[in-house]
């Protein structure tokens, strides 16, 4: 496939960056996955802004203006395949030429994207949703969840952890047994037709689904929808419990630790939710 690697378009196994970059040496870097449909993107901009407020957080002073990233994007569609893509968008720190933690001066950020095939736009159908089975661990990451930064190695491994029970995700809690969100998602919560999500904050990412999700269906539901504190009794008792993710959309998760969530069932809020979100995610 081609790819973009600062500035230029080429295949991919013609792309190189030195072993020096600090992307490499220390997971120093930014990055986003936005899906795209037909050459639709899904949430480009509240993507494009949390990928500049993390690179303000950390910072990574990056010229690259929304028209230029969505440039980018139009790019590798155009010059792959149209269809059902997802775009990844990397922006490290750049090359030094020594291995040393202070922020470099005088460093050009290194700018890499490419984009992937991606399965169908999920739908609101009860007998074709992919069913989620997760178990849970206590949050073992840093303080700063909230920046999407490459290094993924504590996302990665509490991954790790589900992948190899045979089941699809970690649902993460922290020291208080407050949920804070999965290894790749965040995680909404429904009991008596009540929705509720963690409150941002630094233990979560900001997710793109998450926030299209909540502003979906404030508008177009009747749904009380909460932003709170949430208790791993409360997860517990969940009648559903949805993963929410720019792949995923919302998925419905079916059996946590190995006991049902609710009914052990897809649920009926989790279908009007999903059909709410293919109708207005653009
Ligand atoms: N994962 N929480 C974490 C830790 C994530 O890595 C992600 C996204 C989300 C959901 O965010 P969004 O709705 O903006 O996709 C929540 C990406 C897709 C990944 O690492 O592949």
């Amino acid at each position: 496939s081609i790819v973009f690697l600062n500035g230029e378009y080429l295949p991919q196994d013609q792309a190189k960056i030195s072993p020096m970059d600090r992307g490499f040496l220390f997971g120093d870097g930014i990055y986003e996955v936005i899906p795209t449909y037909g050459g639709n993107t899904v949430g480009f901009v509240a993507h494009i802004e949390r990928m500049q407020a993390g690179l303000s957080a950390i910072g990574i002073e990056l010229d690259y203006s929304f028209s230029d990233w969505q440039a980018v994007i139009d790019n590798l569609l155009a010059k792959n395949d149209l269809g059902n893509r997802a775009i990844y968008l990397h922006v490290s720190r750049g090359t030094d030429s020594k291995r040393a933690h202070a922020y470099p001066t005088g460093v050009t950020p290194t700018v890499f994207a490419f984009s992937f095939e991606i399965p169908p736009a999920p739908i609101a159908d009860k007998t074709k949703a992919k069913p989620y089975n997760v178990v849970s661990s206590e949050d073992l990451r840093w303080k700063r969840c909230n920046i999407k930064s490459t290094s993924l190695l504590g996302n990665v491994m509490h991954f790790q952890q589900s992948h190899e029970l045979g089941l699809q995700e970690t649902i993460l809690f922290n020291q208080a047994l407050h949920l804070t969100e999965a290894s790749s998602c965040n995680v909404f919560v429904v009991k008596d037709n009540i929705i509720a999500t963690p409150a941002l904050d630094n233990q979560l990412l900001p997710g793109v689904t998450r926030k299209l999700l909540l502003t979906i269906l404030r508008q177009y539901s009747s749904f009380v929808v909460e932003e709170r504190t949430i208790s791993m009794d409360e997860v517990r008792a969940a009648d559903e419990l949805w993963l929410t993710s720019s792949s995923k959309e919302v998925a419905p998760i079916v059996t946590l630790d190995g006991t049902p969530v609710g009914k052990g069932e897809i649920g009926d809020v989790w279908l009007q939710a999903q059909a709410l979100f293919s109708q207005f995610k653009y």
